[in-house]
C-alpha cells in the first residue's frame, strides 16, 4: 500500500488524483475530515484520519504501508511534523519514504525552510529506511497568488529584480512521485526537479499575457514593501519573513538552474511555463477560482 501525506494540499491531492486515475490503490492521510470530501469520491483511494505530529494517531494509517509520500506545510512545525512521521513510519515497517523537498536544502541556508528540508532529509538517511528526495523548484501554481493583481491592474508585482527562476509543474512532480513509488531503482536517490527553462519575471509576465490575451506587466517591488504587503494581506509574520529570505536567495539567482532530471531519468519533457499558462488561462483571467 502507498500512503500519501499532505493529501489535502497542493501536491498531495494532485498525486492522489493521478494515482486514482491510473488505478493504483493508495491511502490518503488527512487530519481534518472536513477537507477529505474531494478525496473520498475517488476510486482506489482510502481516506484515513491522522496527525503526522502525533504518532499514536497514525496506527491505522500506517498499517500495511510499504511506501509513503512525505509532504507537510511550510511552517514552524515542519521539522517536528515530518520527523515524527518518519519515526512512526520506520517503526511501522514502511520500507521507502519519498520526501517532497526544496530545490536547494542547506543546513546553513539563509532561508529557513531550506535549512529545515536539509535537516529532515537527513532523518530517513540516518534511520535505515530507504528514501528518495524530490527536490522541487518553485511550483508553477505559486503564480496563482498574482491573480487578483493581474485581474485588477494587469500587474504582476514581485521582489525578483531581473533574476531568473526555473519553476516546475506540480503534475510533473506527481508523475515523478508515482514512478518512484511504484518502481524500483530510486532508493537512495536525490532528484532535483525543475521545468525546462529559466525565466525572468518579465518572461513570465509575457507568457501570461500571451495565454490570457491581455497585457500583464512585471513590476519589481522593494523587498520590504513586498513583506509589508504579505503581512497586510493576512499572511502570518513567520511565513512572510520566510518568503523574504526566499526571495533574497532567488534574487541572487539561487533557483535559476535548469535540471534535466525529468527528461533524463524519467523520460518525458517537463511542462513548459507556456503550457502551464495556457492550461490555466481561465484562472489567470479570474474566470475560475484559484486553487492556491
Ligand atoms: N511553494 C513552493 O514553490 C515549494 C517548492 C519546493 C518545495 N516546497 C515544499 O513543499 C511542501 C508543501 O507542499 P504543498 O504546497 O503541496 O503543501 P500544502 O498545499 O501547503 O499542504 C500541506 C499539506 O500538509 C498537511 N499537513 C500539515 N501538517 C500536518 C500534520 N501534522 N498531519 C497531517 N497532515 C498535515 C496539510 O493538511 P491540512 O489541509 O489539514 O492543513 C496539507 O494537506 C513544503 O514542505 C514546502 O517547503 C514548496
Amino acid at each position: 500500500m502507498i500512503l500519501v501525506t499532505g493529501a489535502t494540499g497542493l501536491n498531495g491531492s494532485e498525486l492522489v488524483r493521478r494515482l486514482s486515475a491510473k488505478g493504483i490503490p493508495s491511502r490518503a492521510l488527512v487530519r481534518n475530515p472536513a477537507k477529505a470530501q474531494p478525496l473520498e469520491s475517488l476510486p482506489n483511494v482510502e481516506v484515513v484520519e491522522g496527525d503526522m505530529a502525533r504518532p499514536d494517531s497514525l496506527t491505522d494509517a500506517l498499517r500495511g504501508v510499504e511506501r509513503a509520500m512525505l509532504i507537510s506545510s511550510s511552517d514552524q512545525t515542519m521539522v517536528e511534523v515530518q520527523s515524527s512521521f518518519i519515526d512512526a513510519a520506520r517503526r511501522a515497517g514502511v520500507q521507502h519514504i519519498v520526501k517532497l523537498s526544496g530545490i536547494i536544502p542547506e543546513l546553513d541556508s539563509p532561508f529557513r525552510f531550506a535549512r529545515m528540508h536539509a535537516e529532515i532529509e537527513k532523518r530517513p538517511e540516518a534511520s535505515g529506511v530507504a528514501y528518495t528526495h524530490l527536490r522541487a523548484g518553485e511550483f508553477m501554481p505559486s503564480y496563482f497568488r498574482q491573480v487578483p493583481s493581474i485581474v485588477a491592474r494587469g500587474v504582476m508585482a514581485l521582489p525578483m529584480a531581473d533574476a531568473r527562476i526555473a519553476s516546475v509543474d506540480i503534475g510533473d512532480i506527481a508523475e515523478v512521485a508515482i514512478a518512484v513509488l511504484t518502481t524500483s531503482g530510486h532508493e537512495g536517490k536525490t532528484y532535483p526537479l525543475t521545468g525546462p527553462e529559466s525565466l525572468t519575471m518579465a518572461d513570465v509576465a509575457a507568457k501570461l499575457s500571451a495565454a490570457i490575451g491581455k497585457p500583464v506587466r512585471y513590476v519589481d517591488v522593494p523587498p520590504e514593501d513586498a513583506r509589508q504587503a504579505r503581512i497586510a494581506a493576512g499572511m502570518p509574520p513567520y511565513l512572510a519573513e520566510g518568503l523574504d529570505e526566499l526571495f533574497a536567495e532567488r534574487r541572487k539567482g539561487k533557483e535559476s538552474t535548469v535540471w534535466p532530471t525529468i527528461q533524463d531519468v524519467f523520460g518525458w519533457a517537463p511542462t513548459s511555463f507556456d503550457e502551464f499558462a495556457r492550461r490555466n488561462a481561465a484562472i489567470f483571467r479570474g474566470e475560475l477560482p484559484s486553487p492556491r
